[in-house]
C-alpha cells in the first residue's frame, strides 16, 4: 500500500469518528491526573473506551499499565507495538481550563494524557473492518504508567511486554514545533538521565567560630562550582552533556555553621562511554575538595533512564508516514536531540522502533503548571499512530 495515498482522509476519519470521544477522554482523564505506578483510574477510563473492541486485553502489566492486542486481517505480518504513558506530574495546575485537575498538587502537565487518548484513538481506527483488513499483522497498545521517574517501560520490558514485537513506536506532544508538525531522527533523539546525591561532611560548631568547624556550607559551594570543570573541562565540547545541580539543603540557623551538607542533580548524556565515567569524576573531584577543607564527600550515583535511541529504518518510516498524513513540510527531521529523557528507551533498548515528536506550536512547556495544547491535535497524532502500525505492518517481519 502506498502510504501517501492509501492513507489519504485518515486524520478526516479519526476525526469525523472519534474525535469527540478522543476529546472527551482526555478531559476525564485530564480531571483526575494519577502519579507514577498509581494509574489505576486511568487504565479504568482506558479499558471503558476500548470496551467492546475486537482486543484481546491484559491488565496489571507494570502495576496499573494495559496491553491491548490487535490481531489484523492478514495473519502473516509482524507485531507492530504503539505505546502511550498515562501518568501525571506532582505540579498544581493554573491552566483555569474548565476541566483542569481536581487532585490538589497533580497535573497532566506532560501531555500524557493527550497520548493515552491518542492511542486509544488508534485503537479504535484500527478495529474498523474496513481498516482492520489492511492491517497484515498484529498491533500491540501498550498503555504504560510511571513514564515520569519510576521506569515503567523498564518494568514493562521485563514483564515480556516486548517479547515478539517486531517495531514499535511512541508520540510525545512537543511545544515550540509547529502545530501538526512531526519531527524524530535517526540515532539518538533523548538523553541519558542520571541522578546523584552528594553527601557533604564536615564539622559543626558556632557561627561565630569557624576556625574551630569544618563548614559543609563552604564545601557545598565550592563543590557546586567545581562540577561545573567536569562538563566545561573534561568532556570534548562537541559532546554534549549536562549537570545540573537542582537541589542544595544544608543548616538549621542563622549562626549555626551545620555538619553536613546535600546536594542533589542530573547528569545527561548521549554517549554511553561518557556517561559510565560522569560518577567518578565527580566523586573525585567533590572528595578532593572536601578533603582539602577538611571534610569528605561521599556520592550515590543512580543510572536512570538510558538514551532513547532510534532506529534508522524506523525513523524513516516515521518520517514518511507523517508527510504522507501531514504533508511534506510537516515531517521533519531532526538535527540535535534533545537533553530530556524518555523511558520509551527501555522498549528502544530491545526493539527496533522510533519516537516521534509531535508539535503543539508555541504553547507554555511541559512540565509547567500552565501547559494546555489545542486538543485538534488528538485526532492527527491518533491517526499517525494508526498509519505507523499500517505501514510497519506491512514490513517483512
Ligand atoms: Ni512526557
Amino acid at each position: 500500500m502506498d502510504v501517501a495515498r492509501g492513507l489519504e482522509g485518515l486524520i478526516e476519519e479519526v476525526r469525523e469518528g472519534f474525535g469527540e470521544e478522543i476529546v472527551a477522554l482526555r478531559r476525564d482523564i485530564h480531571r483526575e491526573p494519577e502519579l507514577g505506578f498509581d494509574t489505576e483510574k486511568t487504565a479504568e477510563k482506558v479499558l471503558a473506551a476500548l470496551d467492546g473492541l475486537p482486543l484481546e486485553i491484559e491488565t496489571g502489566v507494570a502495576h496499573n499499565g494495559v496491553v491491548a492486542t490487535l490481531m489484523g486481517g492478514g495473519d502473516d505480518g509482524p507485531t507492530v507495538g504503539l505505546r502511550a504513558d498515562m501518568d501525571a506530574l506532582p505540579i498544581h495546575e493554573e491552566t483555569g481550563l474548565p476541566f483542569a485537575s481536581e487532585a490538589d498538587g497533580k497535573m497532566h502537565a506532560c501531555g500524557h494524557d493527550g497520548h493515552t487518548s491518542m492511542l486509544v484513538g488508534a485503537a479504535k481506527t484500527l478495529c474498523q473492518e474496513h481498516v482492520r483488513e489492511r492491517l497484515s499483522g498484529t498491533v500491540k497498545f501498550v498503555f504504560q504508567p510511571a513514564e515520569e521517574g519510576g521506569g515503567g517501560g523498564r518494568v514493562m520490558v521485563e514483564e515480556g511486554v516486548a517479547e515478539g514485537v517486531a517495531s514499535i513506536f511512541a508520540l510525545h506532544l512537543w511545544p515550540g514545533l509547529p502545530f501538526g508538525t512531526a519531527a524524530t531522527k535517526a540515532g539518538p533523539i533523548m538523553a541519558a538521565a542520571d541522578a546523584f546525591e552528594l553527601k557533604i561532611k564536615g564539622s559543626g560548631g558556632h557561627g561565630a567560630m569557624p576556625h574551630l568547624t569544618a563548614d559543609a556550607v563552604a564545601i557545598a559551594a565550592h563543590v557546586v562550582t567545581a562540577l561545573q570543570t567536569v562538563v566545561a573541562r573534561e568532556v570534548d565540547p562537541v559532546e554534549p552533556a549536562v549537570l545540573t545541580v537542582g537541589e542544595i539543603g544544608a543548616g538549621t540557623a542563622f549562626n549555626i555553621i551545620p555538619e553536613t551538607a546535600r546536594l542533589g542533580g542530573t547528569v545527561r548524556t548521549i554517549n554511553d562511554e561518557l556517561r559510565e565515567r560522569m560518577p567518578g569524576r565527580m566523586e573525585e573531584i567533590a572528595r578532593g575538595i572536601a578533603r582539602g577543607m577538611r571534610g569528605d564527600a561521599e556520592l550515590d550515583y543512580r543510572f536512570s533512564y538510558p538514551v532513547t535511541r532510534n532506529d534508522a529504518d524506523a525513523a524513516k518510516l516515521a518520517l514518511k508516514v507523517a508527510a504522507g498524513l501531514f504533508g511534506e513540510d510537516r515531517a521533519v527531521e531532526l538535527g540535535d536531540p534533545s537533553m530530556g529523557a524518555e523511558d520509551f528507551a527501555f522498549f528502544l533498548e530491545e526493539l527496533p522502533g522510533a519516537y516521534v515528536w509531535l508539535g503543539v506550536g508555541d504553547v507554555s512547556g511541559l512540565h509547567t503548571p500552565k501547559f494546555a495544547f489545542d486538543e485538534e491535535i488528538l485526532s492527527r497524532g491518533a491517526a499517525l499512530l494508526a498509519a505507523l502500525a499500517l505501514e510497519a505492518s506491512q514490513q517483512s517481519s
